[in-house]
């Protein structure tokens, strides 16, 4: 309990000059709680018993000690107050009780306003201490996270703590107080009599602690309620193509109706445990009044020992007027259990340790014409092995792939690069620094990443793009969208460059994401470039027009290029082929061909999928079909069969591939193209 009082004070210190000023005026408003009581009696001595022969001034000598200032003034002022009350001086003795309420009421609001202003600002300070914790949080944290759940901490729990703090700090000190008055007013005026009213009052501890037990149980699943159903509503709205797709509405509407309930259900038991010990307070104080007044009736001789009428309305004032704090103070019992389950939620977050930080003295690191060296890598994620002995060397300049089946690891490797993740063994240096001792800042600033997942945010293009360099010109935005092939569908859309593509790029096309996101990469315009699967989404004569793009955007910079399609990566100085988290080849495309190991098998299956394209070729071979020194021609000249297959699986209409053979003129491949055209 004390860790959660100091957590919570550590946001709230830097605002204690209100907080103080808040409970100050807390305090003054419990104690015009204690005055009005004495006013009423004053009042209702004067109306009621109308002893003539006392002076306004007698009166208002019997109000609190922190009035009397104000009263000489008065009798100064006004000499008639001096002499028995006139009509005048009656109406200004009751019009105090108007101006205790005012003063009273000013001192409530600033009191609950103030602290109010304090616990909101020492919140929203959390808030943001949350928030910037999580945003630097590392990849593999978000990947164990779910995002319904982390917003519901920042917003739902955050608003709790405030609601219970906002409330417990306008009661805590105030109500108390205002009890301590209220009982001392009331034992001034009878003693007995207040003993009685309030010998009952214990027994309301009981539903406090029964409850108390309970509502901290249930304010834990309720925020774990809360959270699951903005996770299953994250869920859902994001994902809603799929459930309108596979008609999922009703599944997920059963299992929204279900936390809901569960969720209220909990909430319910809450309100339970808030309610239920507050009026059973009142009804122990109906009783204890009903008790004074059986004792009053029965017990006191009604010749001496009655009480007078002012003393006794002030005491039953005094006694309806503890209700509301007593009422208070047994909620805050179960207020602290709800804001601590809320705090342990919010604070279990900022108590995740980032495991990806800078170093305590980083060293610059200069991407530039420097290597990259993965050595001895080994990366789990959690129990899961995933690479294994990595050992590679990226030379500056160089265009390396990396290829290999779905899940050997590709992205991961990139992702030990851009210090996503650290390795478990190994290290992964550009030039001779380790990444580990850069700032992460520093690392990520000199590689531009093009994702496998196009990521846009919702906002316009152009700040989409601009994502790539802060502070790029639109002149700058508009050159990397002319490279990545974008700016003509830009312009097709009515607002251009300033047009908003909606969450995740809804707007756009797989492709035309895509093409954003190379735009992006290209602005940036870093030593280090990184393309994940850049131009999968792309149709082959986009493919071709962006790969061109990219390829002058390689020039001098060090490529890390992972494409599953193997026609886009052939012009790669080093081909990496990766198995299970292994490196299992590398070497230059013609190597890996005649190597005839698992590169080229990967290659021969996407071979097959262009059957079409070589039954073209074989349609022109067949034609032609002289054979000189043993090799099919095309229009009498010799083709080694090897070239046609590797020129097919490049994935180049065959006009290109025709003209790769610097044997045939134009018209050569014009003949060749109507031959396949025409089918004859
Ligand atoms: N965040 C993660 N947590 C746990 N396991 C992961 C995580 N990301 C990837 N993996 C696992 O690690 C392995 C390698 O994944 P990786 O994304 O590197 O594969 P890849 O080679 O890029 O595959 P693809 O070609 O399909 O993109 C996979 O088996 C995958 O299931
Ligand atoms: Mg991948």
């Amino acid at each position: 309990m004390r860790a959660f009082y100091r957590r919570i004070w550590a946001f709230a210190r830097p605002y204690q000059g209100r907080l103080f000023l808040g409970l100050v005026c807390g305090i003054l408003c419990a104690l015009m709680n204690g005055a009005l009581l004495l006013v009423v009696k004053v009042v209702v001595d004067l109306v009621f018993q109308g002893t003539a022969q006392r002076t306004v001034a007698q009166y208002l000598e019997r109000l609190p000690h922190f009035l009397r200032p104000l009263v000489e003034r008065l009798t100064q002022a006004l000499p008639a107050l001096n002499s028995p009350p006139s009509p005048l001086g009656t109406v200004l003795i009751i019009s105090l009780i108007p101006a205790v309420m005012l003063w009273r009421s000013l001192f409530a609001y600033l009191s609950i306003y103030l602290t109010n202003w304090a616990a909101l600002r020492a919140i929203a300070d959390l808030r943001t201490k949350l928030f910037d914790h999580l945003q630097n949080l590392s990849l593999a944290f978000f990947s164990h996270a779910r995002t319904g759940d982390l917003l519901s901490r920042i917003t739902n729990d955050t608003q709790i703590l405030h609601n219970v703090i906002g409330g417990w700090l306008a009661s805590v000190i105030k109500d108390p107080v205002t009890l301590v008055c209220l009982v001392g007013v009331a034992v001034s005026q009878q003693p007995v009599l207040t003993l009685l009213a309030i010998v009952v009052l214990p027994v309301c501890l009981v539903p406090i602690i029964v409850y108390g037990r309970k509502v901290r149980k249930s304010a834990r699943a309720m925020q774990a309620h809360a959270a699951d159903l903005s996770s299953l509503m994250h869920e859902c709205f994001t994902g809603n193509r799929i459930i309108k797709a596979y008609s999922l509405e009703e599944t997920v509407l059963a299992q929204f109706r279900e936390t809901t309930r569960q969720y209220i259900s909990h909430m319910l038991r809450v309100i339970r445990a808030n309610e239920i010990p507050s009026q059973v307070t009142e009804f122990l104080g109906g009783l204890g009044v009903a008790l004074v007044l059986v004792y009053v009736g029965f017990a006191t001789d009604p010749a001496k020992g009655r009480p007078d009428m002012g003393a006794f309305v002030t005491f039953l004032g005094s006694l309806f007027l503890m209700y509301p704090p007593i009422k208070n103070l047994t909620r805050l019992q179960n207020q602290l259990h709800q804001a601590r389950s809320a705090n342990q939620r919010v604070f279990e977050l900022l108590d995740t340790v980032n495991t990806i930080t800078d170093p305590p003295k980083p060293v610059p690191l200069q991407a530039s014409r420097a290597d990259i060296h993965f050595e001895n890598l080994d990366f789990d994620y959690g129990e899961k092995p995933v690479l294994r002995g990595i050992n590679l060397t990226v030379k500056a300049g160089q265009l390396i792939a990396l290829v290999g089946s779905s899940g050997s690891g590709k992205t991961t490797l990139t992702n030990l690069l851009l210090r996503f993740y650290d390795p478990q063994r190994g290290a992964v240096r550009i030039g001779t620094t380790d990444i580990r001792q850069a700032a992460i800042e520093d690392l990520r600033r000199q590689i531009a990443l093009v994702t496998q997942e196009t990521i846009l945010f919702n906002d316009t293009v152009r700040n989409n793009i601009a994502v790539g360099r802060k502070g790029a010109s639109d002149a700058e935005i508009e050159a990397a969208a002319r490279h990545a092939h974008a700016h003509e569908f830009i312009m097709q859309k009515p607002l251009g460059y300033d047009a908003i593509i909606g969450e995740k790029g809804v707007a756009l096309s797989g492709g035309q994401r895509q093409r954003i996101a190379i735009a992006r990469a290209i602005l940036k315009n870093a030593p280090i470039l990184v393309l994940d699967e850049a131009t999968s989404a792309l149709d082959t004569e986009s493919e071709r027009a962006v790969q061109a793009a990219l390829e002058e955007l390689m020039q001098g910079r060090t490529t890390i290029c992972i494409a599953h399609r193997l026609s886009t990566i052939q012009k790669a100085d080093l081909i990496v082929v990766l198995e299970h988290g292994r490196i299992i080849e590398t070497g230059g495309h013609a190597e890996l061909m005649r190597a005839r190991g698992v590169y080229h098998k990967l290659y021969e299956l996407q071979l097959g999928s262009r059957a079409d394209s070589v039954m073209d070729y074989r349609k022109i071979i067949t034609v032609d079909s002289k054979v000189r020194n043993g090799l099919p021609c095309i229009r009498g000249m010799p083709i080694a069969v090897a070239d046609i297959l590797e020129y097919l699986a490049s994935g180049m209409s065959l006009e290109d591939v025709l003209r790769k053979h610097s044997e045939l003129n134009r018209d050569d491949i014009k003949a060749c193209l109507a031959f396949t055209a025409d089918g004859s």
